[in-house]
């Protein structure tokens, strides 16, 4: 049903969604990022799913935003059709998401690898912001996301110089969680989405919040949004479940309420 990505569900909970223009090395075009909002959309309503991975191919998770599709845009246009409003659903997004990255992770791709919540690389990912060298800068956090993960200094050479990570460079300045080789990377992002699926639905989609919020608030004010989640869990079926489990000496039956 879509043209420009192919989706699975993985049992047990995962959603996987494959970026698929592999000749235009998974360029993201608009009608690519559309068809990525709405399957994002339509896993993160799904209770079954409880983790979504994002990859591309062997060669490119993307390449950037396409470049064919803006070369000839203006600014008025950027602004009135703003096509990076569509990039955001996956900001919305409470489920968990792993990017599975393998080759060529450049400019929209690594933004959009950097939206996810964790990322996974094969040992011949190389990750860049080389908007510089077509004479714009990164529009979608490659100045903020990137500046959080691995710092000013390196932050500043890949925006003004174009400057490429190798797996192991990205890993070392905590862009990518963990390498593994090109033939069991994706396997191993599945196993760790899997993992996170097995978990409490809620706690997750929480934890994930709080995370995400320690990015946007003062540490006081963190620190409260995260006791007011932790205290709001105490409503749920699932931690009296997880506690009971725990002291019964057996594994919790989660139910996500
Ligand atoms: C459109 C792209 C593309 C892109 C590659 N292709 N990247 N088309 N947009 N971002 C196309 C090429 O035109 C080519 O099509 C085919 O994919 C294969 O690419 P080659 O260049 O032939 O492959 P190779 O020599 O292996 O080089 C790979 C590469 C290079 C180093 C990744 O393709 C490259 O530099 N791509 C652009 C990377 C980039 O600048 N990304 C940032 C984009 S701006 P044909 O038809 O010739 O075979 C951006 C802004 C985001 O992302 C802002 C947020 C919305």
């Amino acid at each position: 049903m879509y043209d420009f990505i192919k989706t699975e569900f993985i049992e047990p909970g995962v959603g996987l969604i494959r970026l698929n223009r592999p000749k235009e090395l998974n360029a993201l075009s608009p009608e690519l990022m559309a068809e990525l909002g709405a399957a994002l959309v339509d896993f993160d309503a799904d209770e079954a799913v409880g983790a979504i991975v994002i990859t591309g191919n062997e060669r490119a998770f993307a390449a950037g935003a396409d470049i064919k599709a803006m070369a000839n845009a203006g600014a008025i246009d950027m602004i009135l059709d703003d096509p990076i409003d569509d990039w955001s659903q996956i900001h919305q997004i409470t489920t968990p998401i792993i990017a599975a990255v393998s080759g060529h992770c450049l400019g929209g791709g690594c933004e959009l690898a950097m939206s996810c919540d964790i990322i996974v690389a094969s040992e011949s990912a190389r990750f860049g912001q080389p908007e510089i060298n077509l004479g714009i800068i990164p529009g979608f956090g490659g100045t903020q996301r990137l500046t959080h993960a691995v710092g000013k200094g390196i932050a500043m050479e890949m925006v003004l110089a174009g400057r490429v990570l190798d797996a192991e460079e990205a890993r070392h300045h905590d862009l990518v969680n963990h390498i593994y080789p090109l033939e069991t990377y994706l396997d191993e992002a599945l196993k760790l989405a899997a993992k996170i699926a097995a978990q409490a639905p809620l706690a997750a989609r929480m934890g994930k919040e709080a995370v995400n919020q320690a990015f946007e608030l003062r540490l006081a004010q963190g620190l409260t949004y995260e006791r007011r989640l932790f205290q709001m869990l105490f409503a749920t079926t699932d931690q009296k479940e997880g506690m009971a489990a725990f002291i019964e000496k057996r594994k919790p039956l989660w139910t996500g309420r």
